[in-house]
Order: C-alpha cells, then structure tokens, then sequence
C-alpha cells in the first residue's frame, strides 16, 4: 500500500528519496512527503497527489544541507487525502512515517490530548509520533519500545529525531528491510526502492528496533542485539523498467511467457518435488482478488480432475469465519506480494488450529513465504503495475501442475499432458501477439457503461478474472455470471448492444453455455465468444489454441487481460495505477 524510504549517506538524499518514491508509487499514490535532517533541524514538505508533485514542490523551496531523510508514499486510511495528513508526521522532536493501521489510535489519540498533546492531522501515524515524543525521556529506544508496545494494529516506521544524525526503523505485520551499501544505508518497505543502489539487505522481524548511524547499523530486540543475516536479492535493476512498453501492465503481459516457462522448469524436470495432495481430504484455498479467482480454477481442477473435496474462500471473511477444520485438511494460501494483510491472517489462523500450510507465492522473502509450512514459488520476477497479470497465469500454472500431479492418469496420459504443457508458452506467445484483433474488439465496447462476463464451471472462474481486470484498469463496470445463472434476474440489464463476453471452453457443456449466450443475444446484447472453438454465429469469435483443461486457462485469461488494457487505454485510464488502488494490500 504506502510506501517508505529512507537514507542515510553520503548521497544527496533528497533524489535517492525521490528516485525511491517513484518506484514505490505503484504501492499507493494519493499524497507524497519527504523529511530532511542534518544535526540542528528536520525539515519535512509535504504534497497531494503523485510524487511528480513532491519533486516540483522541492524545486522551488531552499532545502536543508543532509545526509539523512526519509520519504513516504500515501494510501489513505485513517483521515481525507489532503497535506496535513501526508507523512512524515512530526510532533516535537519526533519525525516518522508509517506503512500500516493502528486500530487503537483514537484511544491512544484521547490519551494523549489529555496529556497537553495537540494534534495536526486526523492520521493514525501522528499518534505514533506523539506516543514516541510522550515516552521519550532521553533514550530514544526505550521511547520507540515503549510506544509501540501500546501499538495495536500493523506498522512499518521509520523515524527520525531533531537533533541527532540517527534513522530508526521497526515493524510489525508490514514489511520494512534496511539496505546496506558502500558507507550508506536505505530504509524502505520493499526493495524495488533501492535496487539501483544496493542489492544486499536485512529483513526486520516484527518489534526488532534498528539504529541506523552513517557509519554503524544495529538492531536489537528487548534491548538485545540481534545478529541479522544479509540476504542478497536476486531482483534486477532492469526489472523496474518498462523496456520500451508504454504500460508495466503491457510489459508484464508481454513476460508471461518467459516466465511461465522458468516457473514450470523444476517441475517439468522433476514432478515429484510437488508436494503430495492426495493425502489430504480437504483443500482450503484461501486469498484475495486476482489470487482467489486463480483459486478457483484450482477448486475446478482439483475437483473435477484429482477428485479431492476444495472449498475456495476470500481471506477478508475466511479469517472471521468459523471453520470446522479436519486434520486431514490442507490451506493453501496464493499470494503474489506475500503480505496481503487477510492472507496472511487466514495462515495464521489455519496454523494454529495446526492445519498444513501450504503458498503460492512470488516474493520469496515475504511474510508468507517465511510463515507457510511449505512454499511453491512461482517465478514472475518483479510485479510493478497494480493489476496483476503475468503472477496470475503463474499462480494458475501452479495450481494447474497440482491437480494434473494428483489427478489418477494412466502413464500414457500424464506423459501425453507432460509434453502439451511444454509447447505452453509458444502458444501464449500467439495469444498474446494478437493484439490487433483484440483492439479491434476493444474500440466496439470501449465506450459502453455496462459489461458482462459469462461461463460455467471452470469458464465462470476465468470470467470472474476477465471481469475484475476490467473494472479495475478501464472504470467500466462489468460483471461475471455463471452463464445459467443470468436468467434468475440479471438478464434484465441485457439490451441492445450491452456487451456480454461469453467463455466457452468447457467443450463437455458447449451445448448448455450456446444457450445461454442465444437468451443473450436474443435480447440484443452483443456477443464476443473467446474459446477453443470458432463460433460464427455471434459478433465476434476469438478461438485460442487448444490444450489439455489443466492448462487451458493459461491461454484463455491473457485474452481477457490484454482486452482490458485495450479499453482502459481507449477510455484514457491511467492503466499502472488506476484510481483508489494499491498494489500490495497490507491492511485489512
Ligand atoms: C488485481 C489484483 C489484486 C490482488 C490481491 C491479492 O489485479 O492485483 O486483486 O490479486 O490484492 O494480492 P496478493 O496476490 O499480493 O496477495
């Protein structure tokens, strides 16, 4: 969601500040703030809207001589988006920003008024500020370890004192690493930041408290040193550029070849290093947006094709819910980030009712990939639009492998599967190299206000993806239905040229979904059918290669995504960070 960044070093910190803000952006963008600090005095600037904003604010505004700042992108949550309430927060001496909610700040908020403590802003985070100021006597750490001792909620913090060349950082349930470089050092929530700087850094466990200096770094946890390990990060610089592509989304989409194919690589080579499934009675597959509906494709193969009982759940109410666990149970949590706030609580929550765990996950430091008793990567390399693409046909390939690995196949079958899925990515290469096509469709529906998806059974998990790419990036409202299900009431909504994108790939059921989409057409909609067969009868008949149904989805949903951006980018949209979103979903 927000983002954070710190420096301190012998760089002029005001552009690695900067430089880090705009890599951070994709996280969350509605107000942006910087901090610098020198021995004397802390000077913080503050702007709504993009960093763009920040970076012109500073140009006309006589900075502080520094080696140390810190910097914060806004993803509003607790207060309108407006200046006073941008980060960094500063009461009295102290001088933070904050990834995170606290769910006891307007307690705490009361408390401290009490105290004499005024308040500028309606942030939670201002909280953190004053409850560090209260405790602080002297011994900053012992004031950090105090208030957030009181903290109820997530954060991620970096902060800085008036009057001291220090930089501290802490977390909890948010993630913050600390970069290591030549005499310098970063702080920041993830590492695309600071890449182009330093690819050595230490993950921060929660409550451990580090003190960064310009010549010494030190973390420490109940007022113990901590040794931490340096990791290295296998992430690219180039990674975090658009290569030439005029989107990240069009970019990621253009990956998905290549990366479907180092995903599938180690199991291509060797199956066996799946984890076993069929000794399980029942699977749980627990995530959010994008992810869940990559879980339900998993609950129609696994079901359909490995006979093993799935229930599907969005994290946000599996969480909440009374679950009747059975030991023979097995969670699988999909996660692109890793961090989403009510994945990892569903974890969590499985884990202490001791039920196996299993992710799905691309970042390979983050909380869910440590906290899971077992971790399937998928190899999608850095994710930087909000809409996910390319970690989604991984997350589905993931899952696809899983069922095909557990399904009772007979020798020649699995071999016969085996050698289809290795000729995957050449024909996600022609899908996705019909562009023009795409467009052509796009310009016929881009300017319509209402859409709707359609699909039974495994096609009604893809329409439910195709539908949420293209709400989220174009503003258009559409909807998924499974395709019989429309008559019970939304077919209202059909009249004459409303849109209705029909999935039909479940070839055993052809006959049913043509049906449906003749109740649609013969109420006016215009029909675009995307499936394995041409279907001349409608609008529009997009026909994708033909695979195996463990991996025919793979080459159906990049269909839907590159439709979408189409129309987004008809309609103007700004397609790598649409309106009210943030990449990496961190509170609840
Ligand atoms: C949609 C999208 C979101 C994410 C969801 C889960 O394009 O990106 O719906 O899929 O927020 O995020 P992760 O996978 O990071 O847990």
């Amino acid at each position: 969601m927000c983002g954070i960044v710190g420096y301190i070093g012998s760089r002029n910190p005001k552009s690695v500040l900067i430089e880090g803000l705009k890599k951070l952006e994709y996280r969350g963008y509605d107000s942006a703030g910087m901090a610098l600090a020198n021995q004397e005095e802390i000077q913080v600037i503050k702007s709504v809207g993009p960093v763009l904003n920040l970076e012109k604010k500073i140009e006309t505004i006589p900075l502080l001589n520094s080696h140390l700042g810190i910097a914060h992108t806004r993803w509003a949550t607790h207060g309108e988006v407006s200046e006073k309430n941008a980060h960094p927060h500063k009461v009295e001496k102290i001088c933070l920003v904050h990834n995170g909610i606290i769910e006891n700040a307007e307690e705490l908020r009361e408390q401290l008024k009490k105290e004499g403590i005024s308040f500028q802003s309606t942030t939670d985070t201002e909280v953190i500020a004053a409850l560090i100021h209260y405790y602080n006597e002297g011994n900053v750490e012992e004031a950090i370890e105090k208030a957030i001792s009181r903290l109820k909620g997530s954060y991620a913090l970096a902060i800085m004192i008036e009057g001291m060349e220090n930089l501290y950082a802490v977390r909890k349930d948010s993630p913050l690493i600390l970069g290591i470089g030549e005499k310098e050092y970063f702080v920041a929530s993830d590492i695309v930041a600071i890449i182009q700087y330093t690819n050595q850094y230490i993950l921060l466990e929660d409550d451990e408290i580090a003190k960064v200096t310009l010549h010494s770094m030190e973390v420490k946890k109940d007022g113990i040193i901590v040794e931490k390990k340096i990791l290295t990060t296998d992430l690219l610089k180039e990674e975090n550029n658009k290569n030439g592509y005029e989107h990240f989304m069009l970019k990621e989409m253009m990956e998905e070849p290549i990366v479907l194919e180092r995903t599938l690589k180690p199991f291509l080579e060797d199956i066996s290093i799946l984890p076993n499934l069929k000794k399980y009675e029942e699977i749980h597959i627990v995530a959010c947006g994008s992810a869940m509906y990559a879980g339900m494709i998993g609950k129609s193969l696994l079901e359909e094709k490995a006979h093993i009982r799935v229930v599907c759940e969005y994290a946000s109410e599996y969480r909440y819910k009374t679950i009747q666990y059975d030991r023979k149970t097995l969670v699988i949590l999909i996660s692109q980030s890793g961090e989403t706030a009510d994945t990892i609580a569903a974890m969590r929550k499985a884990k202490e009712n001791q039920i196996d765990t299993l992710a799905i996950v691309n970042v390979k430091t983050s909380t869910i990939a440590r906290e899971a008793d077992q971790s399937l990567f998928i190899e999608a390399g850095s994710e930087v639009a909000v809409a996910t693409t390319k970690a989604y046909i991984l997350q589905v390939a993931i899952l696809a492998l899983l069922a095909y690995d557990s399904a009772p196949c007979n020798e020649k079958e699995k071999a016969e599967i085996l050698s289809e899925i290795k000729t995957l990515p050449t024909l996600l290469k022609e899908v996705l190299a019909r562009r023009e096509e795409y467009h052509r469709i796009a310009k016929e529906i881009y300017k319509k206000e209402h859409l709707f998806f359609i699909g039974r059974k495994i096609d009604y998990a893809i329409s439910l993806e195709g539908s949420l790419k293209l709400k989220e990036i174009s503003y258009m409202h559409s909807e998924a239905y499974p395709a019989g299900e429309l008559k019970h009431g939304t077919i209202s909504l059909i009249e004459k040229d409303t849109p209705v994108i029909a999935i039909v790939t479940e070839e055993d059921i052809l006959e049913k979904t043509i049906s449906n989409i003749e109740e649609v057409k013969s109420r006016g909609a215009k029909v675009i059918v995307v499936g394995t067969q041409k279907q001349c009868n409608y609008d529009y008949s997009i026909t994708v290669p033909k695979i195996n149904f463990f991996f025919q989805p793979i080459l159906v949903v990049p269909v839907l995504q590159l439709l979408a951006y189409e129309v987004a980018k008809m309609r103007g949209c700004d397609i790598d960070k649409p309106k009210n979103l943030a990449k990496s979903v961190t509170v609840e």
